[in-house]
Order: structure tokens, then sequence, then C-alpha cells
């Protein structure tokens, strides 16, 4: 399986990353590009991939281009890439925001898979939301989930309005989660924790919570309710998250996140 990448930040390493790990591909049958020299020798020394100094190497000789640079250099990119791209390619973005549609037009190339996925991706726990354009072979959407479960899990679907709704959830997610394990983190030593142990015992709670909701199938107020004794700490402590409007304010969180995808696919199509 032949992979170009297109932007070898975060999200480029980690899936480059995951490909290897998994065995999904060689090295030898990568290639990366990105405009940053010193990241791609970074890449190059890391991964043992092959590195191109142009765009159009890069994507010469593969059956699926990956693009993971940022929105706002997405336009400048498929400029680079329009008429370059042979009928049989498959064209995977990862880009927050920028529609099959867009994509489709900018580099006029109709086989084209739309993917949101997170940064766990990085230690194959990730979670990537994808769809694909009709003119997707089902062999492309089967390289594409092999791509895709190498980084954890993958759903499909077709409807491509979830995309940018998966995008505040699963896509920002992460960074909800690692905020509110720091904000946990800082009270336990408030209260006289030592650090070290308050990372520890903040770090296993998540993976332990997440870990019973997925195994017992049941739902996080059943959950909830188990560790919540009539008149016990919990109690106190879930009063007062909310009080603060913990429930709101992830709301607020997620609804300006989902604004910001959309806002952003507008941009990325100029
Ligand atoms: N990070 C996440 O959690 C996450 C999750 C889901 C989806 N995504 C999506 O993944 C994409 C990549 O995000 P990221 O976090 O990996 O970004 P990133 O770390 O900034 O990586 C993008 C890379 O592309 C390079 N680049 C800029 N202009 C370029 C060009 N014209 N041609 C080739 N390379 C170019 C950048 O170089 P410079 O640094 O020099 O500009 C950078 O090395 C984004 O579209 C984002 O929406 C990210």
């Amino acid at each position: 399986m032949k992979v170009a990448f297109i932007g070898a930040g975060v999200m480029g390493e980690a899936m480059i990353a995951a490909l290897l790990r998994q065995s999904t591909t060689s090295p030898g049958e990568v290639s990366a590009y990105d405009i940053d020299q010193a990241r791609l020798i970074f890449i190059e020394n890391k991964y043992k991939v092959n590195c191109a100094s142009d765009i159009t190497k890069a994507v010469s000789d593969c059956d699926t281009v990956v693009l993971s640079v940022k929105p706002q250099v997405l336009a400048k990119v498929m400029n680079n890439l329009k008429g370059v791209l042979k009928e049989g390619q498959l064209v995977l973005s990862i880009i927050a925001g920028a529609s099959t549609d867009t994509i489709g037009k900018g580099l006029q190339h109709d086989k084209v898979i739309r993917v949101m996925p997170n940064t766990p991706a990085q230690v194959g726990q990730g979670m990537s939301v994808w769809t694909a354009t009709s003119a997707v072979s089902q062999a492309q959407k089967e390289t594409a989930q092999k791509i895709l479960s190498a980084m954890g899990k993958e759903l499909y679907i077709s409807e491509e309005k979830y995309i940018d709704m998966a995008t505040a959830i699963s896509g920002s997610g992460p960074a909800y989660i690692f905020l509110i394990m720091e904000a946990l983190t800082d009270a336990a030593v408030h209260i006289g924790l030592p650090r070290k142990m308050a990372e520890e015992l903040v770090s296993q709670t998540v993976l332990g919570s997440a870990y019973m909701s997925r195994e017992t199938g049941k739902h996080p107020a059943e959950l909830k309710n188990m560790v919540t004794s009539p008149g016990g700490t919990t109690a106190e402590g879930l009063l007062c998250l909310e009080e603060g409007g913990v429930r709101a304010i992830l709301a607020q969180a997620v609804i300006a996140a989902y604004e910001k995808a959309q806002r952003l696919g507008g941009q990325s199509s100029k």
C-alpha cells in the first residue's frame, strides 16, 4: 500500500507511526512532503520513509494521498496538486472543516475520503469518523479502513454532515479531557496529595471510567449513581459541579467547536 503524506505535523506523524507500527505498510512505501524542511528531515530520520523535495514528486507513485495540513493552507496545497493527481488515486483528507465537495472541486478529483481522526491515534487508541464520495471504490474504502484502523477505532458514515459534529466531540475531545485531567490533578495537589500520586490517580480514574462505560454498556447516569451514596462525599462534589454549570459549559464548548469547524470549512474553500 503506497501512501503519500502532504503535511507531516502532529497528525501526519501519528498516522505514519501507526501504519508502520501495525505493519499496514513499510517505510519504503510511504512518502512525505512538508513545507517545513527541518520537520521533514526529522520524519525521514525517525521513520526511514521517503521524503520528497516537492509536492508533485511526493504523490507521483502512490495509491493514496493523505492531506494532513492545517485548514488555512488547504487552498494553496490544492492549487499545487490540481491536475497532478492520477485518475485512480485516492485522496484521504483529515483536514477539519474541509468538505469532500471543497476538496473535490479544489483538486478537480472525484475520489475523496474525508476523515476526522484524533490525537490518541498516536498510541493506537484513536477515533476516526469518515465518509467517502460516490466515486470511491469498495477496494479504496477498504484501503481507508486499513489505514484508519491502524490508529484505533474507525466509523464510516454515509452522511457528511456528521463529520463537523464529530470534530467537536472526538476531534477536539481529547483536549477537553486533558484539561479536566489537569484541573483534577491541580485540585488534588491543592488538598495535599503529592503531584506524582495525583497524576497517577487521575489518569487511572479516567482510563478505568472509560473502560467501565465500554465494558458494561451502562448509561453514564447509572454508572454515576453507583458511585453516589446518599449523603456521601461524591454527592457533595457533584452538587458543586452542577452549581458551576458543568453540563451547560460542556454543551457550549461543543457548540462553539462545531460552529468553528463549519466556519473553517468556509475559509478552506477560498
Ligand atoms: N491535532 C489534532 O488533534 C487534529 C485532530 C483531527 C484533525 N486534525 C487535522 O489535521 C490537520 C493537521 O493538523 P496537525 O495538528 O497535524 O497540524 P500541524 O502539526 O501544524 O501539521 C501540519 C504540517 O503541515 C505543514 N505545512 C504548512 N503548509 C504546508 C504546505 N503548503 N505544504 C505542505 N505542508 C505544509 C506545516 O508546516 P509549518 O508548521 O511550517 O506551517 C506542518 O508541519 C489539520 O487540518 C487539522 O484540522 C488535527
